[in-house]
């Protein structure tokens, strides 16, 4: 069967909650393969809403493994919050949930650490979600984290997390003039979070190798979106993992041909949260503010409100083109319904021999109006209730980008998806 691989195609919440929950309905494992609690994915069952940070989106169904893989950074303590929240809702979810060993963990001088250069650095203000991302990764590959499996060990734990916080307060101290901090402030929340999380290390890359042994149905829910990848996004505007196709393959231990099928999810228009080049980015106040509001865009994790722009059409093949999406979703359409011209970007004029998503700050999209549908489409069924215009508008979406269309989301709601 395959790895079925879902990514978000912009700049992050896109709804790949809601299409990843979807896809659930009849998995054997739905797995998280990079990013931490940085994520705030929405799914809506019924008006329960459920926004779900570490845990994949498939845990909301009964049978469902949930892995966190090793090329995520795991915070234990929020995980353990996490948990907590989703079984006082009745959600018994700690059989199924299971954490790469070599994982590497998110401790509190992370976050302390994202917030504190936040703070100070003025002139590269990212707009970090703050929750020790950038640190973490940075830890990780500077050789010095503290990986998963040492929660297992109790003593061992404690011994790395000491030594580590030594380093950290070096940084704390001689480079930001803060005062350091100490082990004992943290002792008691990580010693709890310890116990909750050791019982659920894995080996999640063997766990995944069986399954596909047994031709199982295995998810993989991307984090964040592709344009807020390290690399291929607007560096330095952007996260510090892989959201996109290939951050699967070493994000959780398998070969790159077990993906069978990559799904990009692309809103019909655009949002962006934190600082950074947005090319389509509305000027207009009042005509942002309006989709702002009509489209509920405010952060699944921080409650910033986000910033709000028309279908980017170039960084859409773009995004489409670097993670050989077979198929895309768009979702979000039904917010579109109230405006009367919907503009989408089909080329940077400016754009200077090649796409450097690096210099997206010095390009012109040249839009293309079309027209809007002004008709409710939340309650649609089938592609054949949508009305013409819309139908016009997706494709369009195809022409431009490059690739089939497979689903529309037509509202929050867990039903509300068109299977084309
Ligand atoms: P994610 O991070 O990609 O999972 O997306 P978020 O959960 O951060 O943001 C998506 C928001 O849009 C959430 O509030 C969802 O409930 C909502 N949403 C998802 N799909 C649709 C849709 O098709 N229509 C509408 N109106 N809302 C949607
Ligand atoms: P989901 O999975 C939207 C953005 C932050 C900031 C940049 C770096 O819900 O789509 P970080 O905390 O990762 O170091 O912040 O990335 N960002 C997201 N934007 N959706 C997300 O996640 C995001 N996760 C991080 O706003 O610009
Ligand atoms: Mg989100």
């Amino acid at each position: 069967m395959g790895i079925h691989v879902i990514v978000g195609g912009q700049w992050g919440d896109e709804g790949k909650g809601k299409i990843v929950d979807y896809f659930s309905d009849n998995a054997d494992i739905v797995a998280r393969y990079q990013g931490g609690a940085n994520a705030g994915h929405t799914v809506f069952i019924g008006e329960d809403q459920f926004v779900l940070h570490q845990i994949p989106s498939g845990i909301l169904r009964e049978k469902t493994r949930c892995l966190l893989g090793a090329g995520m950074v795991i915070d234990p303590i929020e995980l353990t919050r996490e948990i907590e929240e989703l079984q006082e809702r009745g959600i018994r979810c700690n059989d199924q949930i299971g954490v790469a060993y070599n994982a590497h963990l998110v401790l509190p001088i992370h976050k302390i650490l994202d917030g504190i250069s936040e703070d100070a650095n003025d002139e590269q203000f990212i707009g970090t979600t703050r929750r020790g991302i950038g640190p973490t990764y940075a830890d990780r590959h500077g050789r010095i984290g503290v990986p998963a499996h040492l929660l297992l060990d109790r003593t061992g734990f404690e011994e790395a997390v000491q030594t580590h916080l030594r380093h950290a307060n070096r940084i704390v101290e001689k480079i930001y003039g803060q005062p350091t901090h100490q082990f004992e402030e943290f002792r008691e929340q990580l010693e709890r979070a310890r116990e909750a999380v050791s019982p659920l290390i894995t080996d999640v890359s063997n766990e995944i190798l069986t399954a596909l042994d047994q031709d199982n149905h295995i998810i993989t829910e991307g984090a964040q979106g592709v344009m807020l990848d390290l690399d291929y996004g607007s560096y330095p505007y952007v996260t510090s993992s892989h959201p996109g196709t290939a951050g699967v393959s070493v994000g959780l231990g398998v070969p790159p041909n077990a993906i069978t099928r990559s799904t990009g999810i692309f809103k019909a228009y655009c949002t962006r949260v934190g600082e950074g080049p947005f090319p389509t980015e509305i000027d207009d106040k009042d005509k942002s503010v309006r989709l702002r509001e009509a489209g509920g865009e405010y952060g699944a994790t921080t409650g910033r409100p986000r910033r709000c722009g028309w279908f980017d059409g170039v960084l859409a093949k773009y995004s489409i083109a670097i993670n050989g999406f077979t198929d895309i979703c768009i979702t979000k359409a039904d917010v579109l319904s109230e405006f009367d011209e919907i503009p989408v970007a089909e080329n940077y004029e400016s754009q200077n021999g090649f796409l450097n998503v690096q210099k997206l700050d010095e390009v012109t999209p040249s839009f293309t109006n079309y027209p809007g549908w002004k008709t409710d489409i939340s309650g649609a069924t089938s592609f054949d209730e949508f009305p013409d215009a819309f139908q016009d508008y997706l494709a369009a979406i195809e022409r431009i980008s490059g690739a089939p269309i497979s689903l529309v989301s037509v509202g929050p709601e867990r039903n509300q998806i068109v299977v084309r």
